[in-house]
């Protein structure tokens, strides 16, 4: 080959690469940097020191909350501890959050829980809890019933589908059946950092139940958190490092057709719905580079974003609160709860405090 076309080749694969950082920092927001916004009176929850991925309060107060997950690429700092499942009762906030107990026979020593959510069965008001759980970093979806009597998780199922590759969080639709997020579309360490270097949007959303899975929304960076609106027909879902929220409209064989797209600048982790108002709440990662590369001496931030009038031609995006790591770390959750907002994070601890 001649000097001059290997230089040339060399040039378009050294522009290539540099195209893709500036690319990929972009997604990440490598150097984004925020000004702190507070709320009054807020308290760190009691015990809770490894983790509050997802925070899913019941309409009677009570709130269960994932810790300890442990994930590929993500700080932990007790990777020896397994995952626990937090119940808290909003009405008695000065108790302790309670870790709840397993019945026997579920593995919790490769307990990994990540998203989860709750269905209630409004015959007999029996309260379901799916979990996403990475036993051995694989994904798991499992069931259980909430025995509120014995304060006991009772395990009922493990679903594993070859669809359900990389799930992230999921939104209940009945106690076996959901909607799961896929956040990446390689599960493989190498494979899903070069995913992230070229920008593949190959992550989906799958619906599952017994008698039918299926792909039912795909082309996401990386598909995160999940939530249903208040009336159950859109679902929205977090594409963080798209930094967008997706609206689609559910429809009565449970396919997902887009209806719009807000672009937000945080990197978005779950979403909930305020059941008063409708209210998108996120939670999000301000840098993607000091939540994925974890230093000590540049902690990573935490960002609360609320999104009201989803569906009107303005809808109003408003950052609620903001820290810089000092209070709280990359934050993956917000929840409200008459007048009062819940944060929890991936590895760190969880914070509550009033809504003014
Ligand atoms: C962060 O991401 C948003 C959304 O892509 C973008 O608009 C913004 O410019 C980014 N900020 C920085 C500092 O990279
Ligand atoms: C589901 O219903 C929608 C709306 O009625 C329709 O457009 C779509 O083709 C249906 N999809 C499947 C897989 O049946
Ligand atoms: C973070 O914020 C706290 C309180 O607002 C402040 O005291 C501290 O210096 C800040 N840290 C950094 C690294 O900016």
């Amino acid at each position: 080959m001649g000097t001059l076309l290997k230089l040339t080749l060399i040039g378009i694969c050294l522009a290539f690469v540099a195209e893709r950082i500036v690319q990929l920092s972009h997604r990440l927001n490598f150097s984004r940097e925020v000004e702190p916004i507070d709320l009054p009176n807020c308290q760190l929850l009691k015990g809770i020191e490894y983790g509050s991925e997802d925070i899913e309060i019941l309409p009677n107060g009570l709130a269960f909350i994932s810790s300890g997950l442990k994930y590929p690429g993500l700080m932990n700092f007790a990777p020896e501890k397994p995952g626990e499942i937090f119940l808290w009762d909003l009405n008695e906030k000065n108790l302790r959050p309670s870790s709840l107990r397993f019945s026997s026979g579920f593995d919790i020593s490769t307990f990994s829980p990540h998203g989860i959510s709750t269905y209630i069965d409004e015959k007999d008001d029996t309260v379901y809890l799916l979990v996403v759980n990475h036993p051995h970093y694989k994904t798991t979806i499992e069931i259980f019933q909430f025995e509120e009597e014995e304060n006991v998780l009772k395990h009922l199922k493990t679903i594993k589908h070859e669809l359900l590759w990389n799930v992230n969080n999921i939104v209940a639709l009945g106690p076996e059946s959901f909607y799961a997020t896929n956040d990446y579309y390689f599960s493989d360490f190498t494979m899903r950092h070069l995913e992230l270097f070229f920008g593949l949007g190959w992550s989906d959303v799958v619906y599952y139940s017994p008698s039918e899975v299926r792909q039912v929304a795909s082309g996401f960076y990386s598909a995160n958190g999940i939530a249903m609106s208040t009336d159950k027909t859109f679902i929205y879902i977090a594409d963080s490092f798209g930094h967008t929220l997706n609206v689609l409209e559910k429809h009565a064989n449970w396919s997902l057709s887009p209806v719009k797209v807000l672009q937000l600048d945080t990197i978005l982790d779950n979403l909930v719905v305020d059941p008063n108002t409708g209210d998108i709440w996120t939670a999000g990662h301000p840098n993607g580079k000091k939540v994925l590369l974890y230093n000590p001496d540049d902690l990573s931030g935490s960002e609360v974003v609320r999104v009201q009038n989803i569906h009107s031609d303005n809808p109003i995006v408003t950052q609620v609160y903001v820290n810089n790591g000092s209070v709280i770390q990359a934050s993956s959750v917000a929840a409200v709860y008459e007048g009062k907002l819940f944060v929890g994070t991936v590895f760190h601890k969880a914070v509550y405090c009033d809504l003014e």
